[in-house]
């Protein structure tokens, strides 16, 4: 049940499961290609000694691979708290354990609590939340340098889909609901914070938009 520390319904969705799926998947296969083009914008601009803050984080498999790249420290934050575990074997099996700090903390309602980074990152994290002016406000201003996101297509079809998948959820008891927000709008808000798009790519599912400040 979501309580007042999960008022979007996370927890019923991205719990121990979903991180046990994601987890396995990347074991298995390495990065998903949505992942893989976030990953290679990153090291195309350079990160050898940079700080990431990766909001939504999951069970922290970008992070692990920007870490072996050069990165020296990652912070995850996330509002589910099912990733923790999976997350944990993760990072000590990859042996970055001790340059992750995780936080459970929403950024966009106290983005005081939360320090800059060099690179900040959300993979499939904007369509989760409500506000996105409210999370990419804040994801901007603590982008010292790089961000990149990933989000759905807005259109017919994707509309249809979660409309149909929303009502599901309601229908099913969970207060979780995924948004389509108007990709412009999301890279204006982010224009605004100082950051100029460098990177585009329109996949299927995912887009991947890389700013720069
Ligand atoms: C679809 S999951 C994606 C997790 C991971 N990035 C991945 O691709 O496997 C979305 C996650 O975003 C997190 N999230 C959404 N809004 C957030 C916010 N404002 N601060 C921190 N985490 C947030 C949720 O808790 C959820 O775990």
């Amino acid at each position: 049940m979501p309580g007042c520390c999960d008022p979007n319904g996370y927890d019923a969705i991205f719990g121990a499961r979903f991180a046990r799926r994601v987890a396995h998947k990347y074991r298995k296969r390495g990065l998903d290609r949505t992942s893989r083009r976030i990953v290679d914008f990153l090291l195309e601009r350079g990160i050898r000694d940079a700080t990431v803050l990766e909001i939504g984080g999951g069970v922290g498999e970008i992070q692990v691979e920007l870490l072996r790249h050069g990165a020296t420290h990652a912070t995850n934050l996330e509002m589910a708290t099912g990733y923790e575990s999976e997350a944990s074997r993760l990072l000590e099996h990859a042996g970055v354990a001790g340059r992750v700090t995780r936080r459970n903390v929403d950024i966009a309602t106290a983005p005081e609590a939360v320090e800059a980074a060099d690179v900040v990152v959300l993979h499939r994290v904007v369509c989760c939340y409500p506000d996105y002016e409210r999370l990419l406000t804040a994801a901007g201003s603590h982008a010292r340098r790089l961000l990149v996101f990933s989000h759905p297509p807005r259109n017919v079809v994707s509309r249809a889909f979660l409309w149909v998948q929303n009502h599901a959820l309601l229908i099913a008891g969970k207060t979780f609901q995924a948004f389509v927000h108007p990709p412009e709008a999301m890279v204006g808000v982010l224009k605004e914070q100082g950051l100029t798009v460098r990177y585009r790519r329109d996949g299927l599912v995912w887009h991947v938009v890389g700013l720069e400040r």
